[in-house]
C-alpha cells in the first residue's frame, strides 16, 4: 500500500512517519513526499532515504481550485492507499476533500473541537485551559472538523509559552501520528457515522 506524505516545512512528523515504516516493517511503503514548498526543510530527508520527493508550488497557480488539481494529479501518480497531511498549510478544496474521501488524515496541533485553525497554542495559553494537545482526523471539507481517530493530552504548566507547550506536544504527535497511519493501513479504522472505531488487530 502506498502512503503519500503532504508537507509544507520542518516535516519533524513526516520524519516520524517514515522511520516508524521502516522499523516496524509495515505491510506499506512511502511512496511520495510532496510539498507546496521548494524549501521545505523536510524534503531534503525524505531524499535522504530515497524517497521520491515533488514540489508542488502553490504560488504558480491562479486560485486553489487549479493547485488543487496540479496537486491531484503529482499525487494520483503515486497511487496512494492514504494521503497523510504532516503540517500541510494549504486549505484544501471540497473537489480535493471528496477525491480522497475516507483516505486522507491530518494531525492539528490541539483537543479537537477546541481551537480549529491557526495559532492554537497561543489560543489555548489564551483560553487559560489546563489541558491542551493534538488530534489526528480524517479530512472533510469542514475545516479541522472530520472525525477524529486519535488524541493525545498534555497538562499546560503555569510558566508555559507557545513555543514550549507546542515542543511537549510534538512529542506526542510523533507517536501517535505513526501509529493513525498504521491503523489505517492495516484497515482497522471503521467510520460509523462521525465517529472511528478502532478494529481489533487480525491474529
Ligand atoms: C505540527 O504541530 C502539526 O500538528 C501541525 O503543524 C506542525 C507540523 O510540524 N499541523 P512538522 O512539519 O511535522 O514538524
Amino acid at each position: 500500500k502506498n502512503i503519500v506524505i503532504l508537507i509544507s516545512g520542518r516535516g519533524s512528523n513526516m520524519e516520524a512517519i517514515v522511520r516508524a515504516c521502516k522499523q516496524e516493517n509495515w505491510p506499506a511503503k512511502i511512496a511520495a513526499v510532496i510539498s507546496n514548498r521548494a524549501d521545505a526543510a523536510g524534503l531534503s530527508f525524505a531524499q535522504a532515504q530515497g524517497i521520491p520527493t515533488a514540489v508542488v508550488e502553490h504560488r504558480q497557480f491562479a486560485d486553489r481550485v487549479q493547485f488543487d488539481q496540479a496537486l491531484m494529479r503529482v499525487i494520483d501518480q503515486f497511487s496512494p492507499a492514504v494521503v497523510v497531511l504532516a503540517g500541510f498549510m494549504r486549505i484544501l478544496t471540497p473537489a480535493f476533500v471528496a477525491h480522497y474521501a475516507d483516505r486522507l488524515l491530518n494531525i492539528h496541533p490541539s483537543l479537537l473541537p477546541a481551537f480549529p485553525g491557526l495559532h492554537t497554542h497561543e489560543r489555548a495559553l489564551e483560553a487559560g485551559v489546563r489541558v491542551h494537545g493534538a488530534t489526528v482526523h480524517f479530512v472533510t471539507a469542514d475545516l479541522d472538523h472530520g472525525p477524529i481517530i486519535a488524541q493525545a493530552v498534555v497538562p499546560v504548566m503555569p510558566d508555559d509559552e507557545a513555543t514550549t507547550l507546542a515542543a511537549r506536544i510534538l512529542m506526542l504527535e510523533h507517536q501517535m501520528y505513526p501509529a493513525a497511519v498504521r491503523w489505517f493501513i492495516e484497515g482497522r479504522l471503521q467510520r460509523v457515522d462521525n465517529r472511528v472505531v478502532l478494529l481489533p488487530r487480525d491474529t
